[in-house]
């Protein structure tokens, strides 16, 4: 039988685990899932309900009645919501505030974890996200904690959003957003952002993409030689 592999990858915004868990992915074989594209959805659906982010009666009226599916299309993640294509749409500072903000509502926390265990059922798979390790996944085969210093952060998702062709928000105000869900995504009550006593954690201010990626694989396949 083939082994059941689970890797949780965990860290604040700009830590690389998102990039890196593709890469992991790709070189393992395994399913990746990024699970907070599910709660920037469920933001994007807050805005344009015009329901505040930060209103958890509103959200979990409204999360009850959305339906989220997550598909792979040439082995790329796609996000639907209610149907619809929005994976595109969701990737917005706008969108990175309000996901932060939802995230933070237990009703909606419950809904989208309910069905990251579901597809974790299903598949191998390395997930990012800020509890994959202490909530979602508690008993995972693998855990790690990716971490950079703030200013290494900032100046790393300014250049993703030059990159991408987003050229109306300074590296300050970069940062500044990265501040707020920081302290949003430690400070909530439920499930927040921590490292789980027996992830591994990797500091990545000054390490390259590929050599945080080999550090996994390689701590990965060690262990399934075992
Ligand atoms: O890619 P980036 O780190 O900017 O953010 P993301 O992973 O897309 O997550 C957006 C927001 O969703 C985070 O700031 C968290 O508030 C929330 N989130 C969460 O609470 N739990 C997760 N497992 C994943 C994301």
């Amino acid at each position: 039988m083939q082994e059941k592999i689970r890797i949780a990858v965990d860290g604040p915004a700009g830590a690389g685990k998102s990039t890196i868990a593709k890469i992991v992915s790709k070189e393992l074989g395994i399913v990746y899932l990024d699970t907070g594209a599910m709660y920037r959805a469920v933001a994007l659906k807050a805005i344009e309900d015009e329901i505040d982010t930060k209103d958890r009666t509103g959200l979990a009226q409204m999360v009850e009645q959305i339906n989220i599916i997550i598909d792979y299309l040439d082995g790329e993640q796609r996000i639907y919501l209610n149907d619809v294509d929005v994976t595109n749409r969701i990737r917005t500072p706008e969108i990175s505030i309000g996901a932060s903000n939802v995230a933070a509502a237990p009703e909606v926390r419950l809904k989208m974890v309910d069905l990251q265990r579901t597809i974790s059922k299903k598949t191998n798979v390395v997930m990012d996200g800020r509890d994959i390790g202490t909530f979602v996944l508690p008993d995972a085969e693998f855990k790690f904690f990716l971490t950079a210093s703030i200013e290494e952060r900032a100046l790393r998702r300014y250049k993703e959003q030059l990159a991408k062709g987003i050229c109306n928000i300074s590296l300050e105000e970069v940062r500044k957003d990265i501040e707020y869900r920081d302290k949003n995504d430690s400070g909530r009550d439920f499930a927040p952002l921590k490292k789980a006593a027996d992830a591994i954690e990797i500091d990545t201010t000054s390490l390259s993409i590929e050599e945080v990626a080999q550090k996994i694989i390689s701590s990965v396949k060690e262990k399934l030689k075992q």
